[in-house]
């Protein structure tokens, strides 16, 4: 239901709750249409205050008893919770009442999914469960007793009873409301066990749907290797009997931490070499490793409130990169991590949905699950680590874990444990935290007298309610190479504090090329007036293979943005450097994929728009066809050796190693296919023993409009399969001709297997709109148009998605004023719709405003 105006709520009102939750005793009895909750929770009064209001949060349920110490009360309720008087001593508070799963398609709270129940309760989804202070800084001890005649009923910790028709299970760990889990449904285990450092035996299960078990093996070794690597890198042990993932094919978001009991999107979790693409492998692995590593970082400690969202998921999203760098290539996983950060979080820095890493206000937290918290958040502990150094870190994150086990905590007790650790001053570091906005770095340099200097100027754009920042401390890790390609300085960390700031370099014999911010030290954009010699210099001869990257990045971002500003071809010396990438054999596969993929169409909007420019989504899309012509016929006589090259031979294995060379060996056919009429996609495709294979074939086909029989194949040979079904839909909306999107988008949202219940199934549609930048921004308005039709239709449905898939309008502002026109068009249509909801009335304000 739609508030009148939504009311923010901020970080600096926040109060400790007036009461502790001793422990808490749920029973469920599971009925689709009206399942009972019955609670009986112990409460305290509050030592650390006064405060003795008692409230408890509570949606959508209807109370059919509520008792305090035995005695029936009859308590007040609104829409948002329950308030009643309560002795000024401990006592218990009882409450049964009702839900139906079965209506429930907002995701979360308690659902039905394909049959099975399962809950989502963070952030703030327990309280569609039953009435509770739900809020992250209560934290408990939970008993459940689950009953139904559903063969498998799961919930946190370990189980402790069982009979026929009911489960108990008990979590001895205290935790907050949101990380509650329940699963029941007719499900088998992929089952196996983990033996810990100190010698606990942990029973692991992967649950899923019987059709399902086949693709459970990859995710069980993923989780064995995460468990063992957060032993190894932080010292960090299982410590419960029982670890349980479940699989459940209707979900809002990747994958949720519960305590014990991990709940997956399935496309998160299921791989088989037949469905499974090489990206979807190292995705599983990675998401497996988050939410594992959870256990300790977010889930022994915990957030205060959830303006400290990035506490728990800047510092898991920084552990899972470890761990997939570690067990894959770091550069790789480093370049691929900071395409993936400009793509999604530049973007939103630098638009209207910019926010802090740690927001102050918020309407709706379910909004705040962003690029922002998420990616930035973890460049943050990236940054820290780098200016106090290895040693520095492990340290404080052992105190960290000593001293903060089984709290829940803010930025400044993560900060604090820092300082203390290292004797640092850490408030300006805090600002990367408090201040919005991606920091432009101005360089300058000179040379005089054997003395190079490089002068650094900052300043970061004003952003919603934020005009004016004050200068952070920015870590530059800088080398110098001799013109002969020699480095002459290693890796040097600067450490820039002001606004403008120099560091001179004496004692050299000629004027270096400076290799500036490697490994991407900080999250800023570089500015630096250079010609493209000194680029290809650098993509030449730079030790560091993130800048090494990154040279050829910026060639081909300004190529293209002269092609698409004057309609004209790629220079041959650009195309020179690219082919000596392709065909330099002493270069990892993956890492010549890498530099050979040239920058997104959305990426040279945005470069275009910060440039001074009005991008024309219609030139970019032809720039970077051109672009792919003139790579395949300047490539042509490389491209197949080095498609026979880079096949892997044997039976499919998802290793970094082979991975990589099926990831080159994919751009070499697409640039094949654009020469030989699509001979080589369609042998491939008819010839794959493997999903990457397949997918790619098809791809390449659709992408020149090749692949109508591919794609009718595809479709009748996978048709059950609902991820891979997933990646047709997505496939068929991606490689659409610019002013065939919005259309082709909106009939496949027609074809019987398209469900608009499902999360997957509407993003694989509509999110490849939002993703066609040509198509979603067609000069027609189609795209907008489209989107906001479907978005409007998902909304009394799915709000936390519907709210989520608007960030696409976030751009609008770039584009010319035909353009705006039509997407203020949409968005105001939106949120004219009668009872929006919170989270899309928030978005969609947030994006007009
Ligand atoms: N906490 C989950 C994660 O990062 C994400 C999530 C948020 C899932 C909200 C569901 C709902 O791993
Ligand atoms: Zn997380």
């Amino acid at each position: 239901m739609k508030d009148a105006a939504p009311q923010p709520v901020f970080l600096s009102d926040y109060t400790p709750f007036g009461y502790l939750v001793e422990d808490v005793h749920l029973t469920f009895r599971l009925d689709p249409q009206a399942t009972r909750v019955i609670s009986r929770i112990r409460f305290r009064p509050n030592p650390d205050t006064t405060d003795r209001g008692f409230f408890l949060h509570g949606e959508q349920l209807r109370l059919v008893t509520a008792r305090i110490d035995g005695a029936t009360i009859t308590p007040r309720i609104t829409e948002r919770g329950l308030t009643c008087d309560v002795p000024d001593a401990p006592f218990t508070f009882q409450a049964e009442v009702e839900i139906a799963p079965a209506a429930n398609t907002a995701l979360e709270g308690l659902y039905l999914s394909n049959g099975m129940y399962c809950t989502q309760c963070e952030a703030e989804g327990f309280r569609k469960i039953t009435f509770y202070p739900d809020r992250p800084d209560v934290m408990s001890v939970f008993t459940v007793r689950i009953e139904g005649s559903e063969p498998v009923k799961l919930s946190n910790g370990n189980p402790t009873a069982q009979g026929d028709g009911w489960a108990e299970w008990h979590d001895p760990w205290p935790k907050p409301a949101y990380l509650f889990a329940l699963v029941a449904g007719d499900l088998v285990a992929h089952a196996d066990r983990f033996t810990t450092a100190s010698g606990r035996d942990v029973a692991l299960n992967i649950w899923v749907r019987p059709d399902d078990q086949g693709k459970c093996a990859f995710g069980m070794e993923a989780l064995k290797r995460a468990m063992l690597w957060d032993e190894k890198a932080y010292g960090r042990e299982y410590d419960l009997d029982i670890f349980n993932i479940v699989a459940v094919d209707d979900f809002n978001m990747g994958a949720m931490e519960n305590k014990g009991l991990n709940i997956f999107n399935s496309s998160c979790v299921l791989a088989s070499p037949d469905t499974s693409t090489d990206a979807n492998y190292e995705r599983i692995e990675a998401i497996i490793a988050h939410e594992y590593f959870h256990n300790w970082t977010g889930n022994r400690i915990t957030c205060r409130d959830w303006f400290q969202l990035c506490l728990k998921e800047g510092l898991t999203v920084f552990r899972d990169a470890q761990f997939t760098s570690d067990i894959r290539s770091a550069p790789v996983k480093r370049i691929s991590d900071v395409i993936a950060l400009r793509a999604r979080q530049f973007r939103e820095d630098n638009g209207p949905l910019a926010h802090p890493v740690r927001p102050s206000s918020f309407v709706e937290i379910n909004n705040f699950y962003t690029a922002t918290v998420y990616e930035k958040g973890a460049e943050l502990v990236g940054m820290l680590k780098t200016l106090v150094g290895d040693d520095a870190y492990a340290a404080a994150l052992d105190t960290y874990f000593d001293r903060h086990d089984g709290q829940a905590v803010t930025i400044e007790d993560w900060l604090k444990v820092f300082e203390d650790v290292t004797g640092r001053d850490l408030s300006q570091f805090k600002r990367w935290y408090t201040d919005a906005g991606t920091p432009r770095l101005r360089v300058s340099d000179a040379w005089q007298d054997g003395t190079y200097t490089l002068t650094f100027r900052q300043m970061t754009p004003p952003t919603p309610g934020q005009p004016d920042k004050a200068p952070r401390v920015i870590p530059i890790a800088v080398g110098l190479l001799n013109p002969n390609g020699d480095e002459v300085l290693p890796t040097t960390l600067l450490e820039m504090t002001e606004a403008e700031q120099s560091f001179a370099f004496p004692g050299l014999a000629t004027k270096p090329v400076p290799s500036i911010l490697r490994g991407f030290s900080a999250p800023v954009i570089l500015e630096r007036a250079t010609d493209n010699s000194e680029r290809a210099f650098l993509l030449a001869h730079d030790t560091d293979p993130f800048n090494k990257w990154e040279a050829g990045r910026a060639l081909g971002r300004d190529m293209l943005m002269r092609m698409a500003l004057t309609g004209g071809d790629a220079d041959a010396a650009y195309l020179d450097a690219l082919r000596a990438v392709l065909r330099d054999d002493s270069l990892d596969p993956a890492f010549r994929a890498l530099a050979l993929r040239p920058p997104a169409q959305d990426d040279i909007a945005q470069a275009l728009h910060d440039a001074g420019h009005t991008p024309d989504p219609q030139a970019i899309y032809q720039a970077a066809d051109r672009l792919g012509q003139q790579m395949a016929g300047h490539m042509a006589d490389l491209l197949q050796g080095l498609y026979q090259a880079m096949a892997v031979p044997g039976p499919y294995s998802p290793d970094a190693e082979a991975a990589g060379k099926r990831d080159l060996q994919g751009l070499v056919l697409s640039l094949l296919t654009r020469r030989d009429g699509g001979q080589t996609a369609r042998a491939q495709f008819a010839a794959a023993d493997n999903m990457t294979q397949q997918l790619t074939a098809l791809s390449c086909l659709m992408a020149r409009q090749l692949g109508q029989q591919e794609s009718q194949a595809f479709h009748d040979q996978w048709r059950h399969d609902r991820l891979v079904m997933d990646k047709w839909f997505a496939l068929t909306v991606a490689h659409a001709r610019p002013e065939d999107a919005a259309a082709g988008a909106a009939e496949l949202a027609a074809h019987p297997d398209f469900n608009i219940r499902n999360p997957n199934r509407f993003r694989a549609v509509f999110g490849a709109l939002a993703g066609h930048a040509a198509g979603f921004h067609h000069a027609s308005g189609q795209g907008y148009a489209t989107l906001a039709d479907w978005l409007i239709r998902l909304d009394p449905i799915n709000p936390q998605t519907t709210a989520r898939m608007c960030a696409a309008f976030e751009t609008w502002r770039r584009y010319d004023s035909a353009r705006q026109a039509h997407a203020r068009a949409a968005l105001q249509r939106i949120l004219a719709t009668d009872t929006l909801s919170r989270d899309t009335t928030e978005m969609v304000s947030r994006i007009l405003d």
